[in-house]
């Protein structure tokens, strides 16, 4: 019997939206605690250098292709992912972001946000994110009566930060759909909980976050800044202990229903 609490040997992690930054250092730090981890993703290309990198860490990853707004897709995927393991134990759901056009430019008034713009945040986050991979994941765990979910919301789902209306919105119904389901698949083995990261420089929010020269702290970073106690951005790997802790069962048994924020103390003060 494994005597540490965070071993993952002999485990499958999927993770969706492992071929992103965040969800690509958490698919990392799954692997490096011994979790064979399928990487989920819609480019082939992104998956490969991911499998790679962490091949080259000595872990063990593959990549399927995958559309988790779409639930053929992800049901096909679900299918050779278990004709190539035999199970899932976590899940972790990495896909979503924010849409430039959902982003209410400087002194804009809410009134005119596309809907548009509006539904497709939503259908990211909410439906790609999370909805259809429980729906399709949860069955497969349901059956063995076993699984770990990990939603990453964000901590704009706690407190909603100015012009990210829908993103906010979106990951506050992900917070909650996290407690619905905890509370469903309780006592059916099946543990539900999210991660809400801080602000992590990654693709989507770069230019949010810094000047086009991609290193200055836009003025938008310097205020984030100024409200972290940590007084910087996250990085990336800073989210594997939080990742691997949940995915752990022997770490984690009793814990479900959870928001666990990694920001830096952002949500912790107010001015
Ligand atoms: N960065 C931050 O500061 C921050 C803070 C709070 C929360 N978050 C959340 O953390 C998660 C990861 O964000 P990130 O910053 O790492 O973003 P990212 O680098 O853009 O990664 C998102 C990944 O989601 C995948 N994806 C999107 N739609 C998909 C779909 N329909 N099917 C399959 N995969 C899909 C994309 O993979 P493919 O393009 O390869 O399909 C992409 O690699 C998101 O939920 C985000 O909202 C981020």
């Amino acid at each position: 019997m494994a005597t540490n609490l965070f071993d993952l040997t002999g485990q499958t992690a999927v993770v969706i939206g492992g071929t992103g930054v965040l969800g690509g250092a958490m698919a990392q730090a799954l692997a490096e605690s011994g979790a064979t981890v399928a990487i989920l993703g819609r480019h082939a290309g992104r998956g490969a250098a991911r499998v790679a990198e962490i091949a080259a860490a000595g872990g063990q990853a593959f990549f399927q292709m995958a559309d988790s707004g779409d639930r053929e897709s992800l049901l096909a995927a679900r299918q050779a992912i278990l004709a190539r393991t035999g199970g899932v134990h976590s899940l972790v759901n990495a896909a979503g972001g924010n849409r430039p056009e959902a982003t209410l430019p400087p002194g804009s008034d809410f009134c005119q946000l596309p809907q548009q713009a509006w539904r497709d945040v939503f259908d990211l986050n909410l439906v790609a994110g999370v909805l259809l991979p429980c729906q399709v994941f949860g069955e497969t765990m349901l059956s063995q009566q076993q699984g770990s979910i990990i939603n990453i919301a964000s901590l704009s789902g706690i407190l909603p930060l100015s012009r990210v209306v829908a993103y906010s919105a979106a990951k506050a119904a992900v917070i909650n759909l996290t407690q619905f389901l905890a509370r469903e698949w309780a006592t059916r083995g099946i543990r539900v909980n999210a991660i809400s990261p801080g602000f992590f420089p990654a693709e989507q929010n770069r230019p949010l976050l810094y000047e086009p020269d991609g290193v200055t702290p836009s003025a938008r970073g310097k205020q984030i800044f100024s409200h972290t106690p940590m007084g910087r951005f996250g990085e990336k790997h800073e989210l594997g202990g939080a990742v691997v802790w949940l995915a752990s069962h022997r770490a984690s048994s009793f814990v479900t229903g959870q928001n666990i924020v990694v920001d830096g103390g952002f949500t912790s003060v107010t001015i």
